[in-house]
Order: structure tokens, then C-alpha cells, then sequence
């Protein structure tokens, strides 16, 4: 009997409607169009505003809605619903139990899963080992992040990369051998006074003080993150592909994390790849942390055919990083 693996049968994403331009920051801050995107690649990006009064699982519902509707599925079939973000509604309550309701997946469990930019690639490999397991039939894994909740628009260093968006994917058994065959991923905790948001959470409750220092604002040393993200996410992509004897060849597409353009083309560079392999929407949506690699998915899913082999590679906070190697579905 052939061995059930984890498939990816259907994909959605959304991202809200205001633009954000590098010309509109340049009101802002003390910065420029040239700049941003000679550094970084990024030309707009999406937001949330706040007068919108959602959060994260705004997103989240509409990137699975979108799917939903794409394949046609019952949300009652669905078994589990992982949110992977680094911006919850809330702190306790699971964003995903909410969203679960909301898209009416009234029988699947639900929780959120938080490993910053790579949480989604992390939360491939839960999905895929509950569908391999044969526990379940139907996870639906969710990538969505409101980085504008925590951005300080007076800081130039991270309000010129970040932005809003959501991207799903639903997993399921497949007997053809195809869907995620191979990965390897990473953590180093030291990494964590690099990038991260300092108040919040048990160690730094809110007060007052908080506030006024700026505390619960994401802060990044972008030339240390720089750094270990270049060599690390090139390091991971190459070990996947020697690991599963896959020459440049062989790789259909590359699904880098979106955080900076230079960094996704050394990856490639180190694969050996050519552009037209390598996934990329950065220039639109900036880096919207948890929601870069479905929203890739979903934007370029009529590309992809049955059978192509994607190299799936993030970097992010704490530190996390890895890559994954899937073989397309359909
Ligand atoms: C943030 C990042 C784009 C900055 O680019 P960089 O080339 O490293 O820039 P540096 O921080 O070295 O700064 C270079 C100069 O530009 C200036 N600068 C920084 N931000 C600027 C901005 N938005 N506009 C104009 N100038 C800026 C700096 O002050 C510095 O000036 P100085 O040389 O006079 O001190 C880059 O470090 C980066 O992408 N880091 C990793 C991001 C990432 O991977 N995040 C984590 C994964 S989620």
C-alpha cells in the first residue's frame, strides 16, 4: 500500500484595499521611493486601517472564504483550523477558534499557531503530519497578519517593509505521492533581541511606561536580521535540495518569505535558479510576516501544474527559519 502523504488541494488569499506607496512615506518619515526600493524591492503595500475597526481575523476570514468558494469545499468537512500570525485578535482567546466559526467550520478545532515570518512554513509541517498521520482529512491552514497593529509609523527602519494580508491553504491525503516530501527546520533563540516587540506579553505587561517608550511596536537591527537571513534561508534551501537529490533543474519554483528582495535573489543565487522560477509579489505587498508564502500560492497558482517540485524557504523572529520541500497537487 502506497504511503499517504499531505497535499495541498486548494488555495485563497486577500489583502485590504488601501495602498500604501513609498511616496505616501515619504510624508511620513525621512525616507524615499529610490531608496526603499534599491534596498528592498518593495514599491506598496496593503493596510488595514484602523478606522476599519478588524483585526487579523478580518483577514483570515476573507483568505478562506476565498478558498472556500474557489473549491467549491463545505466548510462542516473541514477537521481543523490553524491561524499561523504574529499579530492574534487578542492574547488568550484563539483567533482561529473565531475564525472557524465565522467561515462556518462548526466541527473543526481550531488554534494559532506563532513562529513570527516563519509561522507558516511551521505550520505545513503540523498540517501535512496530521494528514499523514490519517488523524484527520481536511486542515485548512491559515497565514494572515495585521503588521500594521504593531508598526510604528514614525519608524523608519520596519514601517517601510511591513504590510497586511492573509493566505490559506487547505491540506489533504493523497496516494500519488505528491505534497510535502521533505523538511528541515530551524531555531535559535538568541536571535530574539534582534527582532521582536518587547511589551505585551508575560514579560513586559503593558503600562504606562510602555506605551510612552514605543514598546509595543515591532523593532528590528535590520543589518544583524539582514545577515543571518541571507546565509541561513540560501543554508536551508540548498540542504533541501542536496537532502532530496534535486538539481536547479529539477526545482519548478522557489516560494521564498517576502522580507527583502536581496535576500530572496541570494537564495536563488545559491540554488542556482533563474528568475523566472522564483516566486515573488514583494514590490506589491511588502512583507506581511505570516501571509508571504500563501499569498504566493494564491497569486500564482495558475502557473503551477501537477507535479512541479516548490522549495518553500522563510526566515523571521526569534530566530525560526527552514524550508520545505512540496510537491504540487494539481
Ligand atoms: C531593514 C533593511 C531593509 C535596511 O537595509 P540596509 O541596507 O541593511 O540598511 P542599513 O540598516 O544598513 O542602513 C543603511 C543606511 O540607510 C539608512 N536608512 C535606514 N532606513 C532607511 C529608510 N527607510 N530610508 C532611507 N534611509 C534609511 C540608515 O540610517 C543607514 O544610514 P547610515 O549609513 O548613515 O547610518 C535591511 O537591513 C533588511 O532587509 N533587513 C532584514 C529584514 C528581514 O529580513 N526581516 C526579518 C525577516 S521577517
Amino acid at each position: 500500500m502506497s504511503k499517504t502523504t499531505a497535499a495541498i488541494t486548494a488555495v485563497g488569499g486577500y489583502v485590504p484595499k488601501f495602498v500604501l506607496t513609498n511616496n505616501m512615506l515619504e510624508d511620513m518619515v525621512d525616507t524615499n521611493d529610490e531608496w526603499i526600493i534599491s534596498r528592498t524591492g518593495i514599491k506598496e503595500r496593503r493596510v488595514l486601517k484602523p478606522e476599519e475597526g478588524q483585526g487579523t481575523s478580518y483577514l483570515a476570514i476573507k483568505a478562506a472564504e476565498d478558498l472556500i468558494q474557489k473549491k467549491n469545499i463545505d466548510p462542516k468537512e473541514i477537521d481543523l483550523v490553524i491561524i499561523a500570525t504574529a499579530t492574534p485578535d487578542s492574547m488568550v482567546a484563539s483567533t482561529a477558534a473565531f475564525v472557524a466559526s465565522e467561515i462556518g467550520a462548526v466541527n473543526a478545532f481550531a488554534y494559532d499557531l506563532l513562529a513570527a515570518c516563519s509561522s507558516f512554513l511551521f505550520g505545513m509541517s503540523t498540517a501535512a503530519s496530521y494528514i499523514e498521520s490519517g488523524r484527520y482529512k481536511k486542515v485548512l491552514l491559515i497565514g494572515a497578519d495585521k503588521m500594521s497593529s504593531i508598526i510604528d509609523y514614525t519608524d523608519r527602519t520596519t514601517c517601510i517593509i511591513f504590510g497586511d494580508g492573509a493566505g490559506a491553504a487547505l491540506f489533504e491525503p493523497n496516494e500519488e505521492g505528491l505534497g510535502l516530501q521533505d523538511e528541515y527546520l530551524r531555531a535559535d533563540g538568541t536571535g530574539r533581541q534582534f527582532l521582536g516587540m518587547d511589551a505585551g506579553g508575560s514579560l513586559m505587561p503593558a503600562t504606562e511606561e510602555t506605551v510612552k517608550n514605543r514598546k509595543h511596536f515591532i523593532y528590528q537591527e535590520g543589518r544583524t536580521v539582514f545577515k543571518f537571513a541571507v546565509s541561513n534561508m540560501a543554508n536551508v534551501a540548498e540542504t533541501i535540495m542536496k537532502r532530496n537529490n534535486l538539481e536547479h533543474t529539477d526545482v519548478s519554483w522557489l516560494v521564498p518569505h517576502q522580507a527583502n528582495k536581496r535576500i530572496i535573489d541570494a537564495t536563488a543565487n545559491r540554488m542556482g535558479l533563474e528568475d523566472s522560477k522564483v516566486l515573488m509579489n514583494i514590490e506589491r505587498y511588502g512583507n506581511t510576516t505570516s501571509a508571504t508564502l500563501p499569498l504566493l500560492l494564491a497569486d500564482f497558482e495558475s502557473q503551477m501544474k501537477k507535479g512541479d517540485n516548490l522549495v518553500f524557504a522563510a526566515f523571521g523572529g526569534g530566530f525560526t527559519w527552514g524550508s520545505i520541500y512540496l510537491k504540487w497537487a494539481y
